[in-house]
Parts: C-alpha cells; sequence; structure tokens
C-alpha cells in the first residue's frame, strides 16, 4: 500500500517544469525537509503525454485541460512522494491556493509565482489521490522507508 495514515501518511508532490527551469527544486525540498517531512522517493522526469492526461483524467472536460497538460509536458519535472503525519493536507497548506492570486506570502504559490497557468508545484488534494497519484508515477517498491534511527548511520 503506497499510501497509509499517520505518521506513515504519503503524499505526491511534483514540481512543475517552470519550478524546475527557475531552479526553485532545492528551496522547495528545503521547504518541506525543514517542515518535517520525510522525502522517500523522488526523479527528475519528462512525463510523457499519456501519463499527464491519466493524471489529470478528473479534469479533462476543463477548459484548460489541453493547455495543462502541454504545460507539464514542456520540460522536465521532479516528481517526488512525501510522508509524514497529515502530510497530504498540510503539504497543499503550504503550497497555497491554486491561483497564486489567492496565495498567502509564505506559501509557496505565494511566494514564488504570479500565474495559474504557471504554478510551480502540485500536490495531491485528498489521501485518495495520493494513493492514485503515487502508484500512477512510481512502482511502490522503488520508495525508500528509512526509520529515523541513526544508529547504523556513519553520521
Ligand atoms: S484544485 O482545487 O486544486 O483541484 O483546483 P482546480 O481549479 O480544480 O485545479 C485543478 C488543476 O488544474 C490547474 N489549473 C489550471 N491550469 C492551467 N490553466 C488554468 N486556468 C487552470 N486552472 C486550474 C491547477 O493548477 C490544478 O493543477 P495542479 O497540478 O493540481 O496544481
Amino acid at each position: 500500500q503506497s499510501t497509509c495514515t499517520g505518521v506513515n501518511e504519503r503524499t505526491f508532490l511534483a514540481i512543475k517544469p517552470d519550478g524546475v527551469q527557475r531552479h526553485l527544486i532545492g528551496e522547495i525540498i528545503r521547504h518541506f525537509e525543514k517542515k518535517g517531512f520525510k522525502l522517500v522517493g523522488m526523479k527528475l522526469m519528462q512525463a510523457s503525454e499519456d501519463l499527464l492526461k491519466e493524471h489529470y483524467i478528473a479534469l479533462c472536460d476543463r477548459p484548460f485541460y489541453s493547455h495543462l497538460v502541454e504545460y507539464m509536458r514542456s520540460g522536465p519535472i521532479a516528481a517526488m512522494v512525501w510522508q509524514g503525519l497529515d502530510v497530504v493536507k498540510m503539504a497543499r497548506t503550504m503550497i497555497g491556493e491554486t491561483n497564486p492570486a489567492d496565495s498567502r506570502p509564505g506559501t509557496i504559490r505565494g511566494d514564488f509565482c504570479i500565474e495559474v497557468s504557471k504554478n510551480v508545484i502540485h500536490g495531491s488534494d485528498s489521501i485518495e489521490s495520493a494513493r492514485r497519484e503515487i502508484s500512477l508515477w512510481f512502482h511502490t517498491d522503488k520508495l525508500t522507508c528509512w526509520a529515523e534511527s541513526t544508529e547504523h548511520w556513519i553520521y
């Protein structure tokens, strides 16, 4: 199972092509690390049209659907899985509103972008969506589940 609840809850986050192009990967990862969440999977990839259409299937009737798929195909995406208590909801709070104009300062979209059509990052909107999106983008057996204990670590 790719998403549990409690401290093992997982969400899917993707830094969109504009975020990658603008060198925001490090800053965004730092944000979630500082909050206390664990990065358990990550890959930089150019997503296929099929994958993106499936990812956004619930929006297929919206007027911006094809534009959204095209934008997401325009460059590499940093696809990630993050883990921690209430991570689905808290990551959405940290990301801000869909439209950067409605996003508060301190949120990712509030601080780093101005257009809804280039809003830097995607985050799953529910535990169900997270489960679906994680299994769409990752082979679950490729996700790392590392323990907090450092007893076997060098530092
Ligand atoms: S919600 O609540 O996040 O689901 O908001 P919603 O408005 O339904 O948006 C769903 C995704 O569509 C993207 N979006 C747009 N892309 C391009 N142009 C326009 N006008 C536009 N409006 C919404 C929005 O960023 C959401 O994508 P993700 O990847 O989840 O951020």
